[in-house]
């Protein structure tokens, strides 16, 4: 399946199954792009929790370099976010805000 449909179906998937203005989180960012172009403009959360290791050897980058860079441009993009906390850790580990999150994103 090419870029261009995966985007639009993904798309189509959040626009459908995200609340508005929820507590939210993604378990796995990478760079981020699913959580920044998709999920923040189609379901302005209250809160979003993005939450990734970032360690190379678990992810999809091809390098440490890569793996580094990747969670430098989540973070410098979280920071232009009020609603969004970066969280680095396994995922299994990360605690999450107790009986406020209603949807988790694992991709
Ligand atoms: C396929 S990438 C995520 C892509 C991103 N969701 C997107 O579509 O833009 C998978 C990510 O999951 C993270 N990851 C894998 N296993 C993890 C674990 N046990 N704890 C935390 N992060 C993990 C990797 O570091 C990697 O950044």
């Amino acid at each position: 399946m090419a870029l261009k449909q995966i985007i639009d179906s993904r798309q189509k998937m959040y626009a459908y199954i995200l609340p508005k203005n929820a507590v939210i989180a993604e378990l796995g960012v990478s760079r981020g792009h699913n959580a920044f172009d998709l999920i923040i403009p189609l379901s302005n959360p209250k809160e979003f929790h993005l939450i990734d290791d970032w360690k190379y050897g678990n992810s999809c980058s091809r390098s440490e370099g890569e793996t580094l860079n990747a969670q430098e441009e989540s973070k410098n993009k979280a920071s232009e976010y009020p609603n969004c906390t970066i969280h680095i850790g396994d995922t299994v580990e990360v605690t999450i805000i107790e009986n406020t999150l209603r949807y988790l994103i694992v991709n």
